[in-house]
């Protein structure tokens, strides 16, 4: 795997995928957003009116093309980046996600485009099973109700009405589904280094994992 890999987990509204996408820009590198994924199938999953609760019922992914790229999300090539955010999607990707079948197809997509040069990878089960060799593992934390702040402010950007609770209780509910789950938990590798991000700004937490690169790049040099 030649090329410098970041791996980037955290829990939900922990700022993975806006931080991630920052550092890989500053850095002139790639960004995969893992998470965008996972959301494009459960959108699919609920097109096409599956039973979402039958893993057999994934199989359409056997012929679906899913690839991330600069910062946008296609499935058989149709760019999905909005459409993957809404509530529906929200509410159903941790139940999507927590299937075996869907799991495997989906590592074994990020492990082939984290293949080639170097990579900024942000998702929940990077540093512990996607890339467990990558060079750098960062988890990034905040407490709920920061993290709920966020979310409330990034929709209230997008025009979309929300209740401060119902945020809360969004992000409460998905913590603890993504972290008991049976397959690839939501959980900190040993070798990862955790960042809180509760009272940093996005540049602050960009600038320390451009440090932290900087660093492990030095001793790769020696
Ligand atoms: O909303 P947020 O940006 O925090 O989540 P996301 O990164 O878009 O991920 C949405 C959901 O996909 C998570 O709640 C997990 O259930 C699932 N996921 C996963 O299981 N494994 C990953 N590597 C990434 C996401």
């Amino acid at each position: 795997m030649p090329g410098f890999k970041v791996a980037i987990d955290g829990p939900a509204g922990s700022g993975k995928s806006t931080i991630s996408s920052r550092v890989a820009k500053r850095l002139g590198w790639t960004h995969i957003d893992t998470g965008a994924m996972y959301r494009a199938v459960t959108l699919k999953a609920i097109e096409n009116e599956i039973d979402l609760t039958d893993e057999d019922a994934y199989r359409f992914l056997e012929t679906s093309l899913i690839h991330y790229d600069l910062d946008r999300i296609y499935i058989d090539d149709r760019d999905v980046t909005e459409k993957i955010r809404s509530d529906e999607v929200t509410q159903n990707v941790s139940l999507v996600s927590s299937f075996p079948y869907v799991r495997k197809k989906l590592v074994s997509l990020q492990q082939k485009a984290a293949r080639d040069g170097n990579i900024v990878m942000d998702g929940r089960d990077i540093g512990t099973v996607v890339l467990p060799n990558a060079d750098l593992k960062v988890f990034l934390t905040a407490n709920v109700e920061e993290r709920a702040k966020r979310r409330f402010a990034e929709s209230m950007r997008k025009g979309k009405r929300v209740y401060m609770k119902n945020v809360i209780d969004e992000i409460v509910l998905r913590d603890k589904k993504d972290s008991t789950r049976a397959q690839s938990p939501l959980k900190m590798a040993d070798d990862a280094i955790m960042l809180d991000t509760t009272y940093l700004t996005i540049a602050e937490v960009v600038d320390k994992i451009i440090d932290l690169i900087d660093k492990k790049e030095k001793k790769h040099g020696d």
